[in-house]
Parts: structure tokens; sequence; C-alpha cells
């Protein structure tokens, strides 16, 4: 059965509750859960049901309008308190992303100045809708100016799942290969498998093919032969973070295609709306590196395949610093060089 990607959302509110795409059943089982607490949605969010930084904080945003809206006090300044309260926790599900903390700070700003309980409650849910909203409109512009960088019939490598899924709709990384299918401008797409899990062998290749896009699935040491050997022309990357200077966490593994696309005089891209750059954070060595389970990498769906007891390093990013990047694609142009200064005018007109 063929699965439209561009009809699936992986968040939506339902009234009561959150329904998620549970992307870790993905692509053999299409299962959407409903999040009926706030702490339905700090475990989707850190068991990665609901991953992609985008997605993350659109889920995080829904989550605090779950919360207020089962919030039975009267008194404003008590609501406020909680709320705050929650956005902490919710914080602390996932710590890269700067999406997830970006979305919470702007819901608590939403009801700063609301006199009223009710009025609050109404004013979350609304904000949820708009990060949506306005995230399908920027990951569209993404794409628009992505496929600019390509032409017909180009091959482009992938890493990870910036697609559709990880955000409202479009993605980052992946959204010049829709607006491309929209186009009429063919691109081939190498996507790397993704280990420890298996992102782009489970979710890019199942989005590209479901979108009608020519996709080729790589594992991750294939990289530089598929490059030597395949005629890529560019490299496109989503983001979880990128610091003030430009250098840019996304799913480990990031860094190694960098510098090979350096060695292959080939670009590096990073798709990324301007909710993922955080200018608080002047260069990429204090961005917070998210360390997962061991049993992520000694086991496989389930199965072990590593020695019992064996010693495990598991960074779920890394860090490409920004000499490494050619471009730097945003709802608000395409940034190629002076990264400080160019992400600090374009951010100055951004939510
Ligand atoms: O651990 P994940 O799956 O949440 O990591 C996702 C990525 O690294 C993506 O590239 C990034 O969040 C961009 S999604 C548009």
């Amino acid at each position: 059965m063929t699965i439209k990607t561009e009809f699936l959302r992986s968040v939506e509110w339902v009234g009561r509750s959150i329904k998620l795409l549970d992307q870790t059943k993905l692509p053999l089982t299409v299962e959407y859960i409903y999040l009926l607490t706030i702490e339905d949605v700090w475990e989707s969010i850190h068991s990665l049901k609901v991953r992609g930084a985008p997605a993350i904080g659109i889920t995080a945003a829904f989550g605090l309008a779950l919360w207020a809206k089962s919030y039975d006090g009267l008194n404003m300044e008590e609501f406020l308190k909680r709320l705050k309260k929650q956005r902490y926790y919710l914080s602390s599900s996932r710590p890269t992303a700067v999406n997830l903390f970006w979305a919470l700070d702007r819901m608590v700003a939403s009801v700063e100045g609301v006199k009223t309980v009710i009025e609050a409650k109404g004013t979350l849910l609304s904000e949820a809708f708009s990060i949506q909203k306005e995230d399908e409109e920027i990951c569209k512009r993404i794409g628009e100016y992505g496929i600019e960088l390509f032409k017909d019939g180009d091959t482009i490598l992938t890493h990870c799942n910036a697609g559709g899924i990880a955000t409202a709709k479009y993605g980052t990384a992946l959204a010049p290969f829709y607006i491309g299918k929209e186009k009429g401008v063919s691109l081939s797409v190498y996507a790397t498998e993704t280990r420890p899990l298996l992102q782009g062998g489970r979710l890019t290749v199942w989005e590209l093919q479901n979108a009608g896009v020519d996709v080729t699935l790589i594992t991750d040491n294939m990289v530089a032969h598929t490059i030597q050997t395949k005629n890529v022309q560019a490299i496109i990357v989503g983001a979880d973070r990128v610091a003030a200077n430009g250098d840019t966490a996304n799913k480990i593994g990031t860094l190694g295609l960098a510098i090979l696309a350096k060695e292959y005089g080939i670009p590096f891209y990073v798709a990324a709306p301007l909710s993922t750059v955080d200018l608080d954070i002047r260069t990429g060595e204090d961005i917070p590196i998210e360390q997962r389970h061991a049993s992520e990498v000694t086991h496989i769906y389930g199965q072990q395949i590593a020695p019992e007891g064996i010693k495990v390093f598991n960074p779920a990013f890394d860090v490409t610093p920004s000499k490494y990047i050619t471009a730097i694609i945003t709802e608000s142009g395409v940034l190629t060089n002076k990264f400080e200064e160019e992400l600090r005018r374009v951010k100055k007109f951004a939510n």
C-alpha cells in the first residue's frame, strides 16, 4: 500500500488530546497514539515517538495547551506559576534541539499579559496552532529557496530525517525535494541509514519513496564511496541547533559528511528554520549534546547484537563547525557567509 506522506501529519490537536504519528513504528506500521496528559507528551518526545527539531517544538506547544485545558483553578497568578513549572518539565525531555525551548518560551510569553485563566487557555491553544501553521509556511519557503541551489538531474545526499514528519509539513532538508517534485525539477537522492536509530533507513526513504522522489538507501559507511563514484553534487541536512557563529548541531554523523564534502569539493548545505538558531549560544562548543541509552547501540529492534556488558558511547548529535558549511537555508533566504552577522540580521525580524 502506498501512503502519500504529504497527507500524514506527525502532530495534530484533536480537541481532547494530541494525535501523534508514532515514528518509532514506521515504516512497517502507520500507527497513531493519543496523548492525554503532559506526562504522555514528555514520554513521547523522550522516546522519539515524535522527533525532529520543529516537530518536537510543536508537540511541546500543544502539550502546554493540553495541560492548561485540564487545569481547574481560576487564579491567574497561580496558573502562571504552574504553567512555568510545566514548561521546565517538558524542557527536560530532550536537550539538544532548541526548537523545544523556543516553542515553550513562546507559549509562556503568549499569556504573560493575559488576565484570566479561561482566556489564557484559549491563548495557549491558538499560539500552539500558530507555531504549527507558521512552521508549515516556513518549511515551504525553505524548500523554495533550497530548490534554487539544485538543477534538474542533480544527485544529492542527505542524512537522518529532516522531512515532513520532522516538522509541520515539507520538512527542512527534504523540502527542496518536495518542492522540486511540484515544480518538475527531478532530483535523485542518496539517504544514509543513520545508525543507531535508523531515521534515514526507516523514515527518509519511506517519505521520499511515497512522494515519488528517486531515492536510494545506503548505510552510513558507504558515504565516501558513494560521493566518489555516484556523482553526488551536494549534501543537505537539517539542524537541531545553530549557534550564533553558524556552528550546527545535527544528527550524529553529520560532521563526517561535512568533512567529506570539503574533501570532494561539493557544497554542504544546512536547511533550518530560524527557530533552530540560538543566538544565546556563541559557538557549537556550548551546544548540549544528548547522550542516549547504550541499548540503542547494542540492540537493533530489541535484538542484542553486541556482547553483554560492552562499553558504549552513544551521542545523538555532533557539531559541524561553520567553516564546513557552504550555506544555511532559512525561511529568510540562503545565508552564505558572515554567518554571525547574517543570522543576527535575519533573526531580528523572526518570531
Ligand atoms: O534524534 P532526532 O531524530 O530527533 O534527530 C533529528 C535530526 O537530527 C534532524 O536532522 C533535525 O532535527 C532536523 S528535523 C527538520
